[in-house]
C-alpha cells in the first residue's frame, strides 16, 4: 500500500474501498473484513449510504488495529445547519469509532459555511483528524470555501475517471494543497472505459488488465482511489497497480482520454446538481 501525506500530516492510504451500495447488514460487514484480508486499510462512507453501522461492527470484530484503519465518512446538505454535531456524534456511534479519519461535506449545496464550520469543530474536539468536501467541481467553489475556511480542506472527493479528469481543477487542488480523491474511478467499470483501445493496448503491452492501468494512471496522478468492489479477487486484482509503472507517453495517453464527460445516472439529483453548478 501506498500513501499519501494530507496537508495537516496526516497518511491516507492512496487506495481503498468505496462501500456505496453495500446496504445488506452481512454483505457489507463480510465484503469490509474481506478487503481488511486482502490488505486494505481505507473505507469509505457517507451517511446517505446508510452502511456505517455495517462497516463500523466490521471495524469493531476486525484482527486489524483500529489505528491502521482509515475512515471516511460525509455529511449531508440537509444537515449542515440542523444540529450537525449531533449526526457527527450519530456517526462516530454507528462506526464504533472515537474519531473520523477524514470527514468531508458531501455536496456544495445548503449552508456550507455552517457545514465546514461543524466540520472544523468536530477537528477542534478531536472527532475528525481531517476534514474537506466532495463535489466541489468549481475553483471558484473551492475559492469561496478557502475564504471562510480557518481549516484548509485535505481532500476533495469528486467523479473522476479517463473520461472525466478534471485537469484544471486538479492542478488548482494540488497549487492550495487539497489532495484529489477520485469517486467512481473505474467510470463503474463502463465497456466504453475499459475497453477503450488506448487503455487495451497500454494494458496488452504491460501485461496487465485494464483496470489495473486506470489505477495506476490515477496513482501516478496523485489521486486517492476508492474503486467499490464486493469481490475478494478484484480487491487482490485492485492492489497490483502498485507494482505497475506508467511510462510519460503512457500517461500522456492517459491524459489525452479526457472529455469531461460524466457517467452520474441521468435524471439523479448529483447529475442535475452538476449540471446547476457548472452552468
Ligand atoms: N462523494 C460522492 O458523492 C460519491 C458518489 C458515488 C460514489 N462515491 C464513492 O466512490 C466509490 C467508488 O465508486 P463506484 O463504486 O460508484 O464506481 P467504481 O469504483 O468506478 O466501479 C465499481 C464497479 O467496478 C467493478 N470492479 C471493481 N474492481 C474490478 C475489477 N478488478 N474487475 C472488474 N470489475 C471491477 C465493481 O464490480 P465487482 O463488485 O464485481 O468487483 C463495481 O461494479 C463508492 O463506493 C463510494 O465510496 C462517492
Amino acid at each position: 500500500m501506498e500513501y499519501l501525506t494530507l496537508n495537516n500530516g496526516i497518511r491516507m492510504p492512496q487506495l481503498g474501498l468505496g462501500l456505496r451500495g453495500l446496504n445488506d447488514p452481512d454483505i457489507c460487514e463480510q465484503v469490509v473484513l474481506a478487503a481488511f484480508r486482502e490488505g486494505y486499510r481505507l473505507l469509505d462512507t457517507a451517511q446517505l449510504f446508510h452502511n456505517e453501522r455495517y462497516a463500523g461492527k466490521a471495524i469493531a470484530s476486525a484482527a486489524v488495529p483500529r489505528e491502521e484503519i482509515f475512515i471516511t465518512t460525509k455529511l449531508p446538505p440537509a444537515r449542515y445547519d440542523h444540529d450537525p454535531r449531533k449526526h457527527i456524534e450519530a456517526s462516530l456511534k454507528r462506526l464504533k469509532c472515537e474519531s473520523i479519519d477524514l470527514l468531508l461535506l458531501n455536496y456544495p449545496v445548503g449552508d456550507i459555511k455552517s457545514g465546514y464550520r461543524t466540520l472544523e469543530w468536530a477537528f477542534e474536539q478531536g472527532l475528525a483528524r481531517s476534514i474537506g468536501v466532495s463535489n466541489f467541481y468549481l475553483i471558484s467553489q473551492l475559492r469561496a470555501l478557502e475564504a471562510f475556511a480557518n481549516i484548509p480542506p485535505a481532500v476533495n472527493q469528486i467523479e473522476c475517471h479517463p473520461f472525466q479528469q478534471h485537469q484544471k481543477l486538479s492542478a488548482y487542488m494540488k497549487e492550495q494543497g487539497i489532495v484529489p480523491e477520485a469517486w467512481m474511478p473505474l467510470a463503474r467499470e463502463r465497456h466504453i472505459v475499459v475497453e477503450n483501445p488506448v487503455i487495451m493496448e497500454i494494458a496488452r503491452r504491460h501485461r496487465r488488465t485494464p483496470i489495473q492501468v486506470i489505477l495506476r494512471w490515477h496513482i501516478q496522478s496523485g489521486h486517492i482511489v476508492i474503486p467499490g468492489t464486493r469481490n475478494p479477487d478484484h480487491m487482490r486484482s485492485n492492489l497490483h497497480c502498485f507494482d505497475l509503472v506508467l511510462s510519460d507517453e503512457d500517461m500522456r495517453l492517459m491524459n489525452s482520454l479526457d472529455m469531461g464527460h460524466s457517467f452520474m445516472a441521468r435524471g439523479s439529483a448529483l447529475r442535475r446538481l452538476f449540471q446547476r453548478i457548472r452552468t
